[in-house]
């Protein structure tokens, strides 16, 4: 969603705002711009549309400027305009403004600061920001923002700059990603570290009711409450280079191919062979309580993590006896829920940002649950509000479309169920069989990789039919509906994902020639009747597009085509045949000539309800 960059420090800010806004791209946007202060003026550019259009338009001047701030926007209160489009201003223009998140009471602070003549020239919530600043401006920048905030409900990451002020920038958070980029002789704020990583690694982590007043050499935070607050910089581990992309069309393809190098690191140094075990550090402390003890276990997320998390709930029943509930953390935290003391609750999130699922999580800890986290990016905010957790050490993941961190999480959540199956009833040599297996899913997922050129002739064939369907049982039910899902985001054609058993409930009404589905029908205990359903399908013209177990021949005299992914435990199939669906989503929208890195009105991150 949202990106913000902000410069300060000895060089001209311009390039460096346009590279750091280049590079929140990927979070989904659409619409631009960048402020920055010259001879004690204010240079403002803004315009819908993209980066590339934006820096077009500021290479036609030369700011000179050494402090600014941009931002990219994803249109929640008015479309996409240079009106609404970020920094914005007060009347004068001396304040300049970025803001992500959303002001719920704009409304009304709208109509207070109308009423005392402020005029208003977006529809945005934020503008309300820039003149509540102008208000409590009494010569101090940092005392006017504290005061403003102080009477906005609702999220903010927000970086405001003064030309009375040439030297210094001021950010705050509140349910917003924030960070600061220490460098040498210049500081940089954004929403995420890959807006700066090239600049540099050090980091410090803003909390919410951080206040942060920025120089070019230093820095101070304070809270909302006016305490003064020592945060120290961490150095972090991505390297800009995993930003690149190495020679690929699109990020997208880049982090499918990843995708053997991302289990590796998903499993390093956390199976214990000889032990059928899983170990992970971050779940030391709570091992007892949390990991042993547990009856109860409830898994929140959104999107493609919540799929990971219904694939989750399977592998747990195997392998353990939790009672294992899979809620969509939007709808979880409106429910009135079975959660107490003694739930685990597990929150699910590549980014760490996601609001509903910051939201559910925070109704789960006043209900007394512990809380735990499997999440990527490093010191996001879910890492921070759980108890113990789970990195996937991922690495930045710039593909809208989640595909790299989703069968890390996947193969993560397996090995949680391992480790609590092995604490429990789960015999050793069950415990060697799936350390085994999860070993090998590396050398699974290449041989599936190097199926590229034949999946993509077989999008090739398919990829202007305007209806899918995808079909799976058991493990394989939500890998049809993450099959569904990455074809929708990334190709809009219109594609459902269904429970194989439900199809002839509705969704086999839909079926003739100009309809095919998917179907996932790898070997396991389900496969006949999977296979039952395909009949069904053929039976009513339908085109069937098979996604089977290597050595299954007979599949073929079914399917009109057929990917083969190669054998191994039966819970463990549906990850190599997940990436299948994710290169074939890839090539129909590449033969739909789609945007595939920044489909349209998608956001990497979602930090709005
Ligand atoms: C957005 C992204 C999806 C992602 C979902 C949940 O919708 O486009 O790819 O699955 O958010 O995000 P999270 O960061 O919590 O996993």
């Amino acid at each position: 969603m949202c990106g913000i960059i902000g410069y300060i420090g000895n060089k001209p800010a311009t390039p460096i705002l346009i590279e750091g806004l280049r590079r929140l791209e990927y979070r989904g946007y659409d619409s631009a711009g960048i402020a920055v202060i010259e001879n004690d003026a204010v240079c403002r550019v803004r315009m819908p549309g993209k980066v590339e259009k934006l820096a077009a338009k500021i290479a036609q001047h030369q700011f000179e400027g050494t402090i600014g701030i941009g931002h990219t926007r994803w249109a929640t209160h008015g479309k996409p305009s240079e009106a609404n489009a970020h920094p914005h201003a007060n009347g004068d223009e001396s304040i300049m403004l970025i803001h992500n998140g959303i002001i719920e009471n704009h409304q009304s602070l709208c109509s207070q600061l109308t009423g005392r003549g402020y005029h208003f020239t977006s529809e945005t919530d934020t503008e309300v920001m820039a003149h509540l600043i102008d208000d409590a401006y009494r010569g101090d920048l940092v005392q006017a923002v504290k005061q403003a905030l102080g009477q906005v409900t609702g999220t903010y990451g927000l970086v405001v700059m003064h030309t009375r002020h040439p030297d210094q920038l001021v950010a705050a958070r509140r349910g917003s990603p924030m960070v600061l980029g220490v460098g040498d002789g210049e500081m940089l704020l954004a929403s995420d570290v890959s807006a700066f990583l090239r600049l540099t690694n050090k980091v410090v982590y803003l909390e919410d009711d951080d206040i942060v007043s920025v120089t070019t050499k230093d820095f101070t935070i304070d809270t909302l409450a006016g305490e003064q607050v020592q945060r120290d910089a961490e150095p972090i581990e991505w390297q800009d280079n995993a930003a690149d992309l190495e020679g690929f069309p699109h990020y997208m393809l880049k982090e499918i191919f990843e995708q053997p190098e991302t289990i590796t690191n998903a499993i390093r140094g956390r199976l214990v062979e000889s032990e059928g075990m899983a170990h992970f550090g971050g779940l030391d402390d709570v091992l007892e309580e949390g990991m042993k003890a547990a009856q109860h276990l409830v898994i929140i997320s959104c999107g493609t993590s919540y799929y990971a998390g219904l694939y989750a709930r399977y592998v747990f029943e195997k392998l353990t006896d939790l009672i294992v509930e899979v809620e969509i953390a939007s709808e979880m935290r409106y429910r009135k829920t079975n959660i107490r003391p003694g739930t685990v609750v597990l929150a699910i999130s590549q980014s760490g940002e996601t609001a509903d699922t910051v939201a559910a999580m925070r109704e789960a800890e006043r209900k007394g649950a512990l809380l735990l986290g499997l999440v990527n990016v490093v010191g996001s905010t879910i890492s921070r509000m759980t108890k113990a957790g789970v990195y996937n050490h991922g690495g930045p993941e710039i593909g809208v479309a989640s595909t790299k961190i989703f069968i890390s999480q996947c193969c993560i959540l397996a090995m949680m169920a391992l480790l609590h199956g092995r604490f429990n009833h789960l015999s050793v040599t069950d415990g060697m069989e799936v350390v085994n297996g999860l070993m090998r899913l590396p050398d699974h997922i290449h041989r599936v990789l190097k199926e590229a050129n034949h999946i993509h002739a077989i999008a090739a064939k398919y990829a202007q039919a305007n209806n899918f369907l995808f079909i799976g049982r058991k493990y394989n039910y939500p890998m049809a509906l993450e099959g569904a899902l990455k074809l929708k985001e990334i190709s809009y054609i219109h594609a459902e994902g269904c429970a194989a058993g439900e199809m002839k409930h509705g969704f086999i009404a839909m079926i003739d020639e100009n309809f095919p589905t998917v179907c996932l029908a790898t070997r396991d205990t389900t496969y006949e009747k999977t296979v039952s359903n395909m009949q069904e399908i053929k039976s009513r013209n339908g085109r069937i597009i098979a996604i089977a177990t290597e050595g299954d021949d007979e599949i073929g005299d079914i399917a009109d085509d057929v990917i083969y992914t190669p054998a191994t435990l039966d819970f463990l199939q549906p990850i190599p045949a997940v990436v299948a669906l994710q290169l074939f989503a890839y090539y129909c929208a590449m033969e739909r000539g789609c945007d595939i890195d920044q489909p349209r009105n998608l956001a990497k991150s979602v930090t709005v309800e």
